[in-house]
């Protein structure tokens, strides 16, 4: 594992985007596996930059997402499906066709898991998954649990996620219960992964994730066993790592 250090959010953008970039030079034809959140918009703006700048190509490229809230249909504001439309696929040369994100209005939602992981797989798999994370610790929706969840699964929001994620929604109340999201398998299964994370609320997340035990408790800590992550993070977010990563 990695640890990249940037001064600020700005910097951490732009250094993943350069890591996802260079695969779609280096693989035209690439899985991209893609997140949503805060975290990656200043990514997905420079991508956007470099394609309307002529260099850089999505006709061929193939992205899966890593997860859905449940009963949220696409045009709703704030699903993730419309996340990715409006923060990054209307703005490239992406063949929608080819951009998944979990079915969240599924009336069979088990079935949905299963041809989710069945697209994956389809796929090849990721060439690269993005990443954020959870003030819990939660990477995708794999919120901290027993044991580790190995397919695309619903899960129950946990009262922190609601609480972290409210802030997009109207009010509190208005926010899902429950998601739809690549399990800890399916993420792990990508040939490489990124990680990105800012800011002090994701201190704690970082150092016990990347600094602490492997366990359930701390989803993202299992990337620790992955042979190929970069973890790139600004300053306030490995505040609670004094001395760790390396600056660049
Ligand atoms: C959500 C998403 C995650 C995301 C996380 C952090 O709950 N399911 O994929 O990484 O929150 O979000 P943010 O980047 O807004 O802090």
């Amino acid at each position: 594992m990695r640890i990249i250090k940037t001064k600020d959010y700005e910097e951490m953008s732009l250094r993943a985007a350069e890591i996802l970039a260079a695969q779609v030079v280096m693989k035209p034809d690439c899985v991209l596996g893609l997140a949503t959140g805060s975290s990656p918009v200043g990514l997905y703006q420079r991508l956007i930059g470099w394609h309307e700048e002529g260099v850089l190509d999505f006709g061929r490229v193939t992205t899966v997402n890593l997860d859905e809230y449940r009963g949220l249909a696409p045009e709703h504001p704030q699903s993730y499906r419309y996340f990715m439309n409006s923060n990054l696929f209307d703005h490239i040369n992406i063949d929608k066709k080819r951009t998944f994100v979990p079915d969240g209005i599924a009336s069979d939602p088990a079935a949905a898991c299963a041809s989710y992981d069945r697209k994956i797989k389809d796929l090849g798999g990721q060439d690269i998954q993005l990443l954020g994370l959870g003030q819990n610790g939660h990477i995708g929706f794999n919120e901290p649990a027993d044991s580790f969840p190995v397919g695309t699964h619903v899960v129950s929001l946990t009262e922190s996620t609601i609480e972290a994620n409210k802030r997009f929604f109207a009010s509190r109340e208005e926010v899902p219960k429950e998601a739809i999201t690549m399990g800890i398998a399916n993420i792990l299964e990508a040939r490489k992964i990124v990680l990105i994370a800012n800011g002090k609320e994701k201190a704690l997340a970082v150092a016990e994730a990347f600094f602490g035990p492997v366990t359930p408790k701390v989803p993202a800590s299992i990337l620790q066993l992955h042979p190929d992550v970069v973890v790139i993070c600004d300053q306030e977010a490995l505040s609670l790592v004094p001395g760790e990563g390396e600056s660049v």
